[in-house]
């Protein structure tokens, strides 16, 4: 198991199979889905394939990384760095018994830091539909700043961004 990040109440690391089931679970739930374009897996064992087949880490040395109580160990949800046609988009998703508690920003916040500090990067971006007001929050949590108005999944929605002040 490799962790990547530590913050005060988490722990962020690389997916291992057994994550598979999270992310079923995780996408069964509609609400979580509801802002995010994605469907959810058909069954239990293609999310264990999906996390198989994750090459981000191998490809790109960063990518979407699960986060984890410092406490229990209990997988809560996702959060991390995307190498999205050579943009870094931020994104996280949680279960939602653990919404509202400040995970999704600690976590976010933490990636982004990391981003910076440890690979570097020069600028980082989100996308969340406008709807998704309690993704844009996170995102404004994270001092990232709205830069325009976009579709995203022909959806209406907002991109912002940070960059790397060092
Ligand atoms: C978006 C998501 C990750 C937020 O996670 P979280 O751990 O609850 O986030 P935080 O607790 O750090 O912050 C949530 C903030 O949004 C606010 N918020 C929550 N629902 C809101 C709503 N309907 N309208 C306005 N603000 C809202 C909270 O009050 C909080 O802000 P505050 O700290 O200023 O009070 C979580 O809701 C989730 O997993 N959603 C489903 C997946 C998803 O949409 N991912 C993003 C795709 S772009």
């Amino acid at each position: 198991m490799k962790i990547i990040l530590k913050t005060k109440r988490l722990y962020l690391r690389e997916f291992i199979s057994s994550d598979g089931f999270h992310f079923y679970h995780l996408n069964k739930d509609e609400k979580v889905l509801k802002f995010t374009g994605d469907i959810p897996f058909k069954t239990e064992k293609e999310a264990y394939v999906f996390i198989k087949n994750y090459t981000e880490y191998k490809r790109h040395g960063f990518g979407r990384w699960a986060v984890c109580l410092n406490e229990t160990d209990e997988f809560i949800g996702w959060c991390g760095l995307k190498n999205s046609n050579n943009e870094i988009d931020l994104g996280f998703r949680f279960y939602q018994k653990y919404w509202n508690k400040g995970y999704a920003a600690e976590a976010a916040n933490a990636c982004i830091n990391y981003g910076f500090n440890s690979l570097k990067m020069h600028k980082i971006i989100a996308r969340a539909y406008k709807e998704n007001k309690a993704s844009i929050r996170v995102l404004q949590k994270c001092y990232m700043v709205f830069q325009k108005n976009i579709s995203y999944d022909g959806v209406p929605a907002v991109l912002l961004s940070k960059s790397n002040s060092n």
